[in-house]
């Protein structure tokens, strides 16, 4: 069972539900008559940008990319990224908010960031539920945060190890012995 390897919940799904209704609402607010643009990053964001949507009550779309680091270890980017799959919308003139499940290092963010500005945007924003800030290398800017969470190797609402957990509702710290051989 997957659940079993999880050491503690980090977050209950009932705290993600009403803190992603609080960003939903202040999103709605923000980006009244914008028609903004929400970019999910893919894989991990897919859950957090479904229940995020869900919450938004202006018109608005979606779409998605998907990026890869390289060079570095499991846990460790190496700061190289490179784009797996592009959006399908021409963002110039757009509102754009970027939305991630987690922002760690900085270096994947920043790079979207950097690319996405090439494009001529109205303006670029971003959302991200977690936020680890005491690993961060690189400065990124972040408009709207979920939670701040320490340092430890969370999974769960779309966050994985090894490709699995992302279906857990909550967000959990998996057990060392799972990923310590
Ligand atoms: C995670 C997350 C961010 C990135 C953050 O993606 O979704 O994109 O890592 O790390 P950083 O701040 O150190 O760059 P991951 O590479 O695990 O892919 P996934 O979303 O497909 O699981």
């Amino acid at each position: 069972m997957l659940k079993e390897d999880v050491a503690e919940v980090l977050i209950t799904e009932k705290e993600l539900q009403a803190r992603i209704a609080e960003l939903g609402k202040a999103i709605s607010a923000n980006y009244e008559g914008k028609d903004p643009l929400l970019v999910c990053v893919l894989r991990g964001a897919v859950v957090f940008l479904s229940d995020l949507i869900r919450q938004i009550t202006i018109p608005h779309e979606i779409d998605f990319m998907a990026v890869s680091s390289y060079g570095g270890t499991r846990t460790e980017s190496s700061g190289i990224v490179r784009i797996l799959m592009d959006l399908t919308t021409n963002i110039q003139g757009r509102e754009v908010l970027i939305v991630e499940d987690i922002v760690d290092t900085g270096l994947t963010l920043a790079y979207i960031i950097e690319n996405l500005k090439t494009r001529r945007p109205a303006s670029l924003r971003t959302c991200a539920l977690l936020n680890k800030q005491e690993r961060r290398q690189v400065d990124v800017p972040l408009d709207y945060v979920g939670f701040v969470i320490p340092n430890k190797f969370v999974i769960g609402y779309g966050l994985d190890y090894d490709e699995k957990y992302r279906n857990l509702p909550f967000v959990g710290v998996l057990k060392p012995e799972v990923y310590i051989e």
